[in-house]
């Protein structure tokens, strides 16, 4: 079999990533994979059935029985969670942050990973998430790392909030996202940090074309 090409983009939450990762990956006819709806999913099985989210050994056992698959529908990731596409869920503050804290658990990692390391040895990808560089794909082809200032990526989240009728000011958003940030990096398990060999890309005064450009040519 030959080698499939992998891309792994990681950084903090609002950098950018799924945005430049989808268009890279349709420019180059790769597939997108979005690591942070799995974790979204697995976080969104918890608040339904309730699990406390400071209860380390509850989110343990209760992992075992959320079974996370995802297909593609028109090129589009379709998340399962137990045969139900939850995709439409996802995206909500509760979920973001419930994800951040449950994904703190190795179990819930375990599973994840496994699943995102089966996606990328079959297939051309383009995979964003945290721990893609330094955990999921160590040998990956090209690893960047996204990021850009914490006020830059909270404007970016309130207009997308407000678009959808959100009413919460850009400092509670900020704060929101600097305690997300602080929660990813200082996990014991697989933290988010610059894996040694990725190339740091700062968004903050780039344009979305202008990261893609800039990954596409590191490909090259
Ligand atoms: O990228 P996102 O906002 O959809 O991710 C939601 C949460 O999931 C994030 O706060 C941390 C976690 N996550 C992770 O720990 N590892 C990944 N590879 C992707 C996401």
């Amino acid at each position: 079999m030959s080698h499939s090409y992998n891309i792994a983009i990681d950084g903090p939450a609002g950098a950018g990533k799924s945005t430049v990762a989808k268009r890279i990956a349709r420019e180059l006819n790769y597939i997108y994979v979005d690591t942070g709806a799995m974790y979204r999913a697995m976080a969104l099985y918890l608040i339904h059935n309730q699990v406390d989210s400071r209860d380390q050994a509850a989110i343990a056992e209760a992992c075992r029985y959320a079974d996370i698959s995802i297909e593609y529908q028109d090129g589009e990731q379709v998340v399962l969670l137990n045969g139900e596409n939850v995709n439409a869920y996802l995206r909500t503050e509760e979920v973001g942050n419930m994800a951040s804290v449950s994904s703190a658990v190795p179990e819930v990692r375990l599973k994840l990973v496994e699943l995102q390391r089966r996606l990328a040895a079959k297939a051309d990808v383009v995979m964003d998430g945290r721990d893609i560089g330094t955990y999921v794909l160590p040998d990956a082809d090209v690893k960047i790392y996204l990021t850009a200032s914490s006020r830059t990526r909270a404007e970016r989240r309130f207009l997308e909030l407000k678009e959808k009728g959100g009413n919460r000011s850009l400092d509670e958003i900020e704060q929101d996202i600097v305690e997300r940030d602080r929660r990813d990096m200082s996990r014991e398990f697989a933290p988010l940090r610059q894996a040694e060999d990725a190339v740091l890309v700062d968004s903050s005064d780039m344009t979305a074309d202008e990261v893609v450009e800039r990954i596409i040519s590191l490909c090259r």
